[in-house]
């Protein structure tokens, strides 16, 4: 449809019609079954309202998508089509490893194909919009929802939004196969104070501009038809009914023209925040603030009309929001065809077919993270007696807290995956442990969470007999999906103490333990990797977890992955990331000197660092060369290095590039991640890998809060992770 006609069709609805746009029911409107995943709200509406909605979410059986949307088209007065939207986060039904461990691969090209094929199966199944990507940066381990993250980098997280963006919504919405993205939680959702769920926001402007909106508008620029705000307050002011933050930040700075959406019922929350002092007071902060859907609550549709006739807010307010809406629904081609792609045999087809799934293996494989090899893997084929123990040996939920779609029996487990690369070795399972533990009653977002298989009083004896007849013991422990996500705060990042204990005492009988790390979050892993011969980092990988572990462990894929967030030594440690600020006392290693900037009990540096990551080989650098120690504001320096592989084995590298400004009229960070390549290489080959830099890599908000750079000395480091020390120095000349 062209714009005159959409604004004749605004033009031509009812003030009710307007309002019923900007709200979004919940599935259980529809539908009996309802996926809730905030408080349930008691509407008071009848049917006529209902029948006025412009969208729905969390709705999924596209024969149910077709039947409501026949209905929605007859009744509603100009025949305006519902929009479909879900939590499509790591895949539809061909579930992905989660956002954090995608972020592991630094390879936005993959989390694209991703995107791409979950797109593909999600509009075959009738929606329209995915509640995704989210890019908010985190680093704080504590709070649940860094899983659903690509980490704790601006630079990295940049990539991965605009990758994951173009991935769903294709070159044009109308498409087949295309779906909105909508990116969220606008703003600095990833910085809940003390990491604990739905807590406040403090953070600097600086820190806000330079660190957390990059990502944001990474996406924005990338076409985000859509952006979702956040629960948290920044700088006090709750983000969804905050006016600056969405109108002179996101739409004038940022840019962004699309449709904006509360999170779930967080426009009734300006209430419980205590900035509106009941609904009609929230429904005029969030219109005022450009909140355009108000998601599953009824304040706009009951309140909106009246702050309208009171003179409080005007009708273009609510025209603009509708604009918007209609605007998104002609561009997925709703009005042509307000089916779009839905297709039940596509749906079928596509839905874990070959091809989605060795997607899935591949970038699950390359998102698992090698900690520690100390020489044991990778495992030989033939002749091994291995004890596979832990709670996760036969555990299917592996596709994290996200996944509404994802079920066990689509899932590889690691013993299938295990038993299938390995044939001619000797595999003996047993579980040891629950994985919820004991006395916990874990609530996902469906209610309670039991335990899949309960363990017998003796399987505890069982797995550590095993583990001591054994040539080697792979254990598998982490975390229940249940315990990352949405509402998955921890104060503890250790195990749970049951598998710590199944761990010291297998470890004790076989030193041969390879251990496997299933979380949505980085643990502190510090016992583990120290009684381990190696150490993987498995994330929650998704429907082919089992056989993408099994393809690392026996060498048939070299891992490749790369921290996208830091483990920290202990809880005690975090938040910590690697583009930390030196303080005015950096501590030198003298632990005499008590006045310097460290703690008493535990080392400043992180259990792994940002970036880390091993393979099965290794790689030598040469110094960095620089075509130019000085930099004029129009040039570029090409920084270079030969990496050689040295082992004898073929890998993969990530090579890192770094840069430091090392003196500025604010406290710049100690380094910062400015680009990287992965580079593939037989044993003994060699490879030049050169960075461009130029001025703009070096712009920060300075002492006057404009964003530019100042001249003076810089550090350009490239090596293998955040702590390279592999360095030169450059300088920028401005003028
Ligand atoms: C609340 C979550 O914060 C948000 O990320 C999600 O998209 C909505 N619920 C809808 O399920």
């Amino acid at each position: 449809m062209e714009r005159v006609k959409l604004i004749e069709l605004l033009n031509d609805m009812s003030l009710e019609e307007k309002i019923g746009q900007l709200m979004q029911l919940s599935s259980n409107f529809y539908e009996d079954e309802a996926v809730l995943t905030g408080p349930a709200m008691e509407f008071g509406i009848g049917e006529n309202e209902i029948d006025q909605a412009g969208s729905t979410l969390s709705i999924f059986d596209p024969e149910t998508i077709k039947k409501i949307q026949q209905k929605a088209i007859e009744k509603q007065p100009h025949h305006i089509p519902l929009l479909f939207m879900a939590d499509i986060i790591n895949g539809y039904k061909t579930i992905f490893p989660i956002p954090l461990a995608q972020g592991c691969t630094f390879q936005p090209e993959l989390a694209k194909e991703c995107a791409v094929v979950s797109a593909k199966e999600a509009s075959a199944g009738g929606l329209h919009v995915t509640f995704s990507p989210m890019v908010d940066l985190v680093r704080d381990a504590r709070w649940g929802r860094v899983m659903e993250s690509t980490g704790e980098d601006k630079y990295l997280n940049s990539l991965f939004a605009k990758a994951i963006v173009e991935g769903y919504q294709g070159k044009q919405l109308k498409d087949k196969g295309s779906i909105a993205a909508c990116v969220k939680h606008f703003a600095a959702y990833g910085a809940p104070t003390a990491g604990k769920e739905y807590n406040n926001v403090e953070l600097s402007m600086r820190s806000l501009r330079e660190d957390y909106l990059p990502a944001y508008q990474s996406a924005i620029d990338a076409g985000s038809a859509m952006v979702m705000t956040s629960f948290n307050t920044l700088d006090r002011i709750p983000a969804t009914g905050n006016k600056w933050l969405m109108q002179d930040i996101l739409r004038n700075e940022m840019g962004f023209n699309g449709v904006l959406i509360s999170d779930w019922a967080a426009i009734e929350e300006l209430i419980s925040q205590g900035v509106a002092e009941d609904k009609e007071e929230a429904a005029r902060l969030a219109i005022n603030a450009g909140v355009d859907i108000d998601m599953a609550t009824n304040i706009y549709i009951k309140h909106l009309a009246g702050l309208i006739q009171k003179g409080t807010i005007s009708e273009s307010q609510i025209d603009k929001a509708v604009l918007r809406i209609l605007t998104l629904k002609n561009d997925l081609g709703l009005f042509e065809n307000p089916y779009k792609d839905l297709n039940p045999e596509e749906y079928s087809r596509y839905n874990l077919c070959s091809s989605h799934r060795e997607l899935a293996r591949k970038a699950a494989a390359d998102s698992m993270v090698l900690l520690k090899n100390e020489g044991i893997l990778p495992l030989k084929k033939s002749g091994l007696r291995i004890a596979l123990v832990g709670p996760y040996t036969e555990e299917l939920h592996l596709y994290g807290a996200w996944s509404l779609l994802g079920e066990d029996k689509d899932t590889v487990s690691l013993r299938v995956g295990m038993e299938c690369a390995g044939s001619e070795n000797k595999l003996y399972c047993i579980k040891g442990v629950n994985l919820i533990p004991d006395q916990e009653f874990l609530y996902g977002f469906k209610g309670l969470v039991t335990e899949r298989n309960p363990v017998t009083s003796d399987s505890f004896e069982e797995a550590v007999k095993a583990a001591s007849e054994a040539d080697l013991v792979i254990i598998a422990l982490g975390e229940h999906a249940y315990h990352s996500g949405e509402g998955g705060s921890k104060a503890d990042l250790r195990l749970p103490k049951q598998q710590r204990e199944l761990f010291e005492a297998v470890s004790r009988v076989n030193r041969n333990c390879i251990s496997i790390i299933f979380s949505g979050r980085p643990l502190d892993l510090r016992d583990i990797s120290e009684g381990s011969k190696a150490l993987l980092q498995a994330w929650f990988p998704g429907s082919e977890g089992g056989n993408a572990i099994a393809d690392l462990l026996y060498g048939k894929v070299q891992p490749s992955a790369r921290l996208a967030m830091t483990f920290p030594y202990c809880t005690g440690q975090v938040p910590v990331h690697y583009d930390h600020f030196n303080t005015g006392r950096p501590f030198n290693g003298d632990h005499k000197n008590r006045f310097q900037s460290k703690y008493l009990d535990i080392p400043n540096e992180p259990l792994y660092p940002f970036g880390y990551g091993l393979g099965y080989t290794e790689f030598g650098y040469s110094e960095v060369r620089l075509s130019d120690t000085l930099m004029k504001k129009q040039d570029t320096v090409t920084a270079s290095v030969v990496v050689k592989n040295m082992g004898e084995h073929a890998g993969t590298e990530t090579v890192q590039l770094y840069l430091q400004d090392q003196k500025a009229s604010v406290v710049r960070p100690i380094r910062e991640l400015k680009g990287f390549q992965r580079v593939y290489l037989e044993p003994g080959e060699s490879v030049e890998i050169m960075f461009e830099i130029n001025e703009e890599m070096l712009r920060f908000y300075n002492h006057n809060m404009e964003y530019t750079s100042e001249q003076g000395a810089f550090t350009i480091f490239i090596g293998e992770n955040a702590t390279t020390n592999n360095q030169a120095e450059c300088y920028l000349q401005l003028d």
